[in-house]
């Protein structure tokens, strides 16, 4: 099909004014508060709960809900998108418990850059680094938000100190707080010398000469004025100057101060991410570079939510886009299987109210749903066979085996847990000397889910035993030859995951040490790349 050139310059422009992001944060810093307040910034929320929506917004904000009905999915949580000053926002969910989650860490390879938000009375906890070491992995640029500012919080300058020694991350504030706690008057911005007086609006905001402009003294007091003046100017001298370069590979920062629960600081915030997160980028693939304002579609599916409905077992594939234009009605090739996808009805998570919209961009999510074809990892295309790197499998922490109440179900069983290893929900394996399969999650709670949804979902209430074994290694080599030894020798300690890819069980680390130093020609990895 010949492309006008018109076509691909919408595709670019339409690419440029997407920004897709995730929000990182340790549980009760503040993600859902802040969630909350961009999404009203946005107009998302206010005309989502609206029932006067008029015409054309009542009846496609209705088609939404029912899409939500008939297939029991809450969609709406998953990817929240709005639109502000001509950009449009996609900010995609991670879920916030405190387990080391598999779906967090795949939704992060779905986004262009990530809002580190931080308590400001505790400063970086421990999932704070376990989700910034991932986006270091990729190399996705982090702004940061410190968050409850209103209250008791630990001096800036500690703060900033900690972000760079814990995570080797230079910081260029952007913000400077006024004033603290109860005391707390708004912030500076410290390029544009801009003072936003807390609990007012953004156009209240006064722009200074600087922080020692008398003004200033008028509206916050001489005392606060004269810390201001102070730190500002430390803070200027101490860190690095913002660098848009340096942001985009990921080695700095912009920090941005505020409350999400009085709603200070948002719009600030909000500013600093259309101005600096990048839109879409090229994107590696296994036989080229992938540019988003190419004609063609591309795009790979990094979640799959299940139906809550146990009648209906559709699901529904979200899938990020990469390159192209999506309509409805389009024809896509799943590259593993070589397929043709129907995509009929495509839930587009875009618009202020939620509404279905016709086309999505790159840097958009869509929901595909499907009976279980698409599967997390795989690459959708309009033909061209190239697959998308970099959707991550994670070696599992704990291996059990399912013990099964109820033996009639065990057919039953079969199903539902492969239904749900292809959800990601768990993960199996087989092993080859024909014993029952071995589940694998990452986390405890991935467990409880694994267990509640058996029960509630699939009828099968089931339990689960330790496993002989401790970790798990998938294993690959050059020497075909090397990996059949390696399975013949450990036909009871091998098995094949879900997808067919061949893994080594060990009892103990030893073990796997021991393995290692047999076979030096084998990789034992703990971390797969899904194709
Ligand atoms: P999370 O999603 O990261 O887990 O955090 P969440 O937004 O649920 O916030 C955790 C708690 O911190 C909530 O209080 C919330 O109201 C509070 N909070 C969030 N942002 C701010 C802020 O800027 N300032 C202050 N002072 N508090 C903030 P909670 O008591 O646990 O819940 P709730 O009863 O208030 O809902």
């Amino acid at each position: 099909m010949d492309v006008l050139p018109s076509d691909t310059a919408e595709i670019a422009r339409e690419a440029a004014r997407r920004r897709s992001f995730a929000i990182i944060a340790h549980p009760d810093a503040g993600k859902t508060t802040l969630t909350e307040k961009l999404l009203l910034r946005g107009g998302a929320i206010q005309l989502a709960g609206a029932v006067r929506a008029k015409g054309n917004a009542r009846r496609t904000r209705s088609d939404w809900m029912k899409i939500e009905q008939d297939r029991g999915i809450s969609v709406a949580t998953s990817v929240m998108t709005f639109e502000r000053d001509d950009i449009v926002f996609n900010l995609l969910d991670t879920p916030g418990h405190e387990d080391f989650s598999e779906d967090t860490y795949r939704t992060l390879t779905a986004v262009d850059a990530a809002v580190m938000v931080l308590d400001a009375a505790k400063g970086i906890e421990a999932q704070t680094r376990k989700l910034f070491e991932v986006c270091r992995l990729r190399d996705i640029p982090i702004v940061t938000f410190i968050n409850k500012m209103d209250r008791e919080a630990r001096e800036p300058f500690d703060l900033m100190d900690e972000i760079e020694k814990t995570l080797a991350l230079d910081v260029a504030p952007i913000a400077w707080p006024v004033g603290r706690a109860t005391e707390f008057a708004g912030t500076y911005d410290l390029y544009e010398r801009r003072f936003r007086p807390v609990d007012a609006t953004d156009a209240d905001a006064v722009t200074l000469t600087g922080p020692d402009d008398p003004r200033l003294a008028q509206m916050v007091g001489a005392e606060r004025a004269k810390l201001l003046h102070d730190e500002a100017e430390l803070a200027l001298a101490g860190f690095p100057e913002f660098n848009l370069d340096r942001f985009r590979e990921g080695t700095l920062t912009p920090v941005f101060f505020g409350s999400a629960l009085r709603d200070f600081g948002v719009g600030h915030l909000l500013d600093g991410l259309a101005r600096y997160a990048p839109p879409p980028r090229a994107r590696a693939s296994d036989s080229r570079m992938v540019e988003p304002g190419e004609a063609a579609l591309t795009g790979f599916v990094f979640k799959v939510q299940a139906n809550m409905d146990p009648n209906h077992r559709d699901r529904v594939a979200f899938v990020r886009l990469c390159s192209g234009k999506l309509t409805k009605g389009m024809r896509l090739r799943q590259v593993r299987t070589g397929k043709q996808v129907p995509v009929n009805a495509p839930l587009f998570f875009f618009a202020k109210d939620r509404q279905v919209a016709e086309e999505a961009w790159p840097g958009d999510v869509v929901g595909v749903a499907n009976h279980g074809t698409l599967r997390i990892g795989d690459t959708l295309t309009e033909g061209e066979q190239l697959n998308f790197r970099g959707v991550p499998s994670f070696a599992p922490e704990i291996l059990r085996s399912v013990r099964l109440e109820d033996p009639m179900l065990a057919k039953k069983l079969k199903t539902a847990l492969s239904q749900l290893a292809e959800e990601g929900v768990v993960q199996l394996f087989r092993p080859f000397d024909g014993s029952p399969p071995i589940v694998g999650v990452v986390g405890q709670l991935q467990l409880d889910v694994l267990q509640s949804r058996l029960r509630v979902e699939y009828g099968v209430p089931a339990g689960f035993d330790a496993s002989q074994w401790q970790i798990m290694r998938w294993i690959t080599g050059d020497d075909r030859a090397a990996i059949d030894r390696f399975l013949d020798l450990n036909r009871r300690d091998t098995a094949e995951d879900h997808d067919g890819e061949v893994v080594a069980l060990f009892g103990s680390d030893w073990r796997r040490k021991r393995a290692e130093e047999e076979f030096p020609m084998l990789k034992f990895h703990a971390v797969r790349e899904q194709h």
